[in-house]
């Protein structure tokens, strides 16, 4: 029989697709490995306090690797616990407000459709509102597509879980830039965002929201799945949201997605007022010829929607390939001093006005 080293050694080809493909025995996953003279390997996986979806897929690989290793007749026993006494928190929950007493103002960061630059602004103007001295949370609530952890460069943070028993089992968001971040991206392994639908998906973004450590904040921003379903009128009904700050692209279909937005929050139902509009990727500026303006997706049509609707105009957010690259590399533009940072501290300023 081989010794549990051997075992180990042949456990590590067993990778997490979720973490960057480190293996079950570098992440720690591995909390034992007996071996016994009769031809028998028992290994216990581990598993943090955090969802771990992936927990029967690593059971199988496991059992795969070591079916392939050992000798013919073994027999293999492979069993999962999850550290700590309580269980994760799941279905069934009650949602309470209480990690948001302290928190001055709740504000969903929303657009019509997706790719209009929602996110990017969600994280400059929390970055922005940091800079000027407020205490600042973004919650991710994208389930869809999660990027927050990409662009704050947060991907491979494990989060941690704070409390006792399930009524109190809270994340503790990461701090970075002076923003406490917290992702639907952070607390799922890459790639699985996407299989959340329906309650499920409602109740991961409502637990981002609610269960977590937040402390005395300012702001808290919530970067909303785009669109205007289901998900949508279950996060409004049950977060205590401010109000709304509508993200659009100059072009008129992303403008007709604004008007379905703005009346998600207009409904008599819901009622939020809404801060303003964001109008991003106003033209594109070119680095090297920082004076010109190109209207690629036409000119003005955020302004002249948010005059037409009534909403407070914001601001305009150039097209910038520096943007993309910041947010690519996960330092947030508005942590610079450039022409294009300075057009997000100009929209946290408008901002705080419009509330
Ligand atoms: N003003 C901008 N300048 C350059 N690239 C941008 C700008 N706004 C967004 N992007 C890029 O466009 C893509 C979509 O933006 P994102 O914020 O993820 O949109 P959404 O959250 O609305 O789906 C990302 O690659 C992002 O880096
Ligand atoms: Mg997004």
């Amino acid at each position: 029989m081989p010794n549990k080293e051997t075992v180990l050694q042949w456990l590590s080809e067993v990778e997490h697709p979720g973490f960057d493909d480190k293996n079950v025995v570098e992440l720690g996953l591995v909390s034992s490995v007996d071996v016994s003279s009769e031809g028998k390997i028992g290994v216990t996986l581990t598993f943090p306090r955090r969802p771990e979806p992936l927990k029967n897929y690593l059971k199988g690989a496991v059992e795969a690797c070591l079916y392939r290793h050992a000798p013919g007749g073994t027999e293999i026993d492979v069993t999962l616990e999850t550290k700590a006494a309580s269980k994760p928190a799941q279905k069934g929950i009650q949602f309470n407000l209480d990690q948001l007493r302290e928190v001055g103002h709740i504000i969903g960061i929303a657009s019509g459709k997706g790719g209009v630059g929602k996110s990017t602004v969600a994280v400059n103007l929390a970055v922005a509102l940091a800079r000027m001295g407020y205490r600042v949370g973004l919650a991710d609530a994208d389930v869809y597509g999660p990027s927050i952890p990409t662009m704050t460069g947060t991907e491979n943070v494990q989060i941690e879980m704070m409390g006792e028993d399930e009524n109190d089992n809270l994340f503790v968001p990461v701090e970075k830039f002076g923003v406490k971040w917290l992702s639907v991206g952070h607390v799922s392994p890459e790639g699985q965002a996407l299989i959340w639908r329906g309650p499920m998906a409602s109740t991961a973004l409502k637990q981002i929201i609610l269960q977590t450590l937040w402390g005395p904040l300012d702001f808290l921003l919530i970067d909303m799945p785009p669109g205007t379903g289901d998900i949508h009128i279950s996060l409004i009904g049950d977060v205590p949201l401010s109000g709304a700050v509508i993200v659009t692209t100059p072009q008129a279909v992303a403008l007709s997605d604004v008007l379905r937005g703005v009346n998600m929050f207009r409904n008599p139902q819901v009622n939020k007022p809404i801060y303003g509009l964001v109008e991003n990727m106003s033209w594109f500026t070119p680095e090297e010829h920082p004076s010109e303006k190109y209207y690629l997706f036409g000119k003005d049509g955020g302004r002249e929607m948010a005059q037409a609707l009534d909403i407070p105009f914001l601001g305009q957010i150039p097209l910038v390939q520096s943007i993309r690259e910041d947010a690519d590399d996960g330092t947030p533009a508005a942590l610079l001093d450039r022409p294009d940072s300075k057009a997000f501290q100009a929209l946290a300023s408008a901002l705080i006005s419009a509330i």
